[in-house]
């Protein structure tokens, strides 16, 4: 089997070197030419862990890179649709949806034989029958059922863990419009054969993907909520969810009889807010949805109040010792939205930092690894340190935003300082004894 898959970003190059490092072929397609010829190159454009390997590993083996998508198309016999579908401001975005299934449409225009069209990006329930079903056809002029099958695959994967998530999922999802559709499906998830794998409709498969990213969401605004109140009463909200966490429901892994209590609490840890390419947009765009089917959304519309709110928390714990930040030496730590990747879209670090430039005061940064995106985005406005000790060095703020693991040492490294910055944790990162001046969420 050879699979082509449109869109080489976070979800299609990972998916596709995942499934080359699985012993099938697969050639990536991407309109972007400069990304193509880096991953022809062999260097991968994005900051992934493991993902360097994979490329390496397997580029001009079992995978390729190419921008034609009527060659990929046509030489392969199913193709994944993974191009991205942002939020418009009112609704799904699915221009790059509607390109990709009409160039498809194209190519398969004049292939001989079955072709399975996958789509893995995230779309609205109907998108997959409504919308690249009725390009394909139209631009194919070929008969779904027979020249060709239909399938939706969501994708589960988390950015900073997109490799380790995609080799050992916890579930795959395979939705498809019918028998044979669903059994190419399962080829291709062959070799993933310990894990549990569904097939539903496409529908259903549309459906899965919005409510989980909208309950992981509604875990992350409702630990806030909570935090805030926890905070304003003198309780400590980890401590609280350290409490419910290790209910069994949450935590079901015992361990000599003991619930086995993760590093952090995952979806239940309060912050600044979560960002990302995906649950701002996805949980929006699932809020649009849901009204053109006349139901009310009221809870889902407070996660995303609540979470355009809370990175101002950030700034209210700064104030409390700095009523006003003009002039104030600050250190940012962390562009990125969550560690693990360079990835900066709708991470509420750019909210606070543009509230701290905003209100005049002398920002530092430091991403171990996001600083060139960062840079586009601030455009030369805010200078970024090169480590984190030139960050910490004469500042009279530390604020955390991005739960990396490097800043675990900010603790040591300002403990010689005789007169130490005041640390504001965005992430609930650090012991709260550890600095001399301690702020957090939830505190
Ligand atoms: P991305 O922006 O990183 O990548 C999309 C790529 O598609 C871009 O490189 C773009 O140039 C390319 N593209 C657009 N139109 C094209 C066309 N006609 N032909 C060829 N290439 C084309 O997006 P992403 O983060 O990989 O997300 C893709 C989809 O997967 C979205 O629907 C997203 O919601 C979903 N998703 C993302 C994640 C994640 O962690 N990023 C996880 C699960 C699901
Ligand atoms: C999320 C989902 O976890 C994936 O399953 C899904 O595939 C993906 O969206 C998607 O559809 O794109 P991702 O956005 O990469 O993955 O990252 P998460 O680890 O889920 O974190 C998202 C945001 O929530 C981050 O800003 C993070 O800091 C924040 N968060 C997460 C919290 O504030 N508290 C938590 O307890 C967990």
């Amino acid at each position: 089997m050879r699979l082509s898959v449109i869109g080489a970003g976070y979800v299609g190059l990972v998916s596709g070197l995942c499934l080359a490092e699985k012993g099938i072929e697969v050639v990536c397609v991407d309109v972007d030419e400069a990304r193509i010829d880096a991953i022809k190159r062999g260097n991968c454009p994005i900051y992934e862990k493991g993902l360097d390997e994979l490329l390496t590993r397997n580029i001009n083996k079992t995978f390729e890179a190419t921008t034609d998508i009527e060659l990929a198309v046509k030489t392969s016999d199913v193709t994944i649709i993974a191009v991205g579908t942002p939020f418009d401001g009112n609704q799904i975005d699915l221009q790059y949806i509607e390109q990709a299934s009409e160039q498809i449409g194209r190519a398969l225009a004049t292939k001989d034989g079955y072709h399975l069209v996958v789509v893995k990006s995230t779309v609205v329930p109907g998108t997959t029958e409504n919308v690249v079903l009725p390009r394909i056809e139209r631009y194919s002029d070929k008969k779904l059922g027979v020249d060709f099958g239909l399938g939706m695959n969501p994708e589960f994967l988390r950015e900073g863990e997109a490799v380790q998530d995609f080799m050992f999922p916890d579930r795959i999802v395979l939705g498809g419009y019918d028998e044979k559709s669903h059994k190419v499906l399962a080829d291709i998830y062959a070799p993933f054969q310990d894990v549990d794998q569904l097939f539903v409709d496409i529908k259903s498969a549309e459906l899965t993907k919005y409510t989980a990213n909208c309950l992981l969401a509604t875990l992350i605004s409702f630990s806030n909520e909570i935090a805030n109140v926890a905070a304003s009463i003198g309780v400590d909200a980890r401590e609280v969810m350290h409490g419910v966490h290790l209910d069994k429901r949450f935590t079901p892994l015992l361990e000599n009889n003991h619930r086995i209590y993760p590093s952090f609490i995952t979806y239940l840890e309060a912050g600044c807010g979560f960002g990302g390419s995906c649950f701002p947009k996805d949980v929006k765009a699932f809020i649009s949805f849901a009204s053109k089917t006349e139901n009310p959304t009221k809870l889902l519309d407070a996660v995303i109040e609540i979470n355009e709110a809370q990175p101002f928390k950030v700034i209210e714990l700064v104030k409390r010792h700095f009523p006003s930040l003009a002039g104030v030496k600050t250190a940012v730590l962390g562009i990125a939205f969550k560690p693990g990747t360079n990835d900066i879209r709708e991470s509420p670090s750019l909210k606070i930092t543009d509230v701290l430039l905003k209100e005049k005061a002398l920002v530092t940064a430091y991403d171990p690894v996001a600083e060139a995106e960062a840079s586009v985005y601030f455009s030369g406005k805010v200078p970024f340190a090169k480590t984190l000790a030139e960050a910490l060095e004469d500042t009279q703020v530390v604020i955390i935003l991005t739960r990396w693991e490097e800043f675990g040492n900010v603790p040591e490294l300002i403990s010689h300082n005789p007169d130490p910055p005041l640390v504001v944790d965005g992430r609930r990162m650090l012991d709260k004894d550890s600095v001399p001046k301690y702020e957090g969420i939830g505190l």
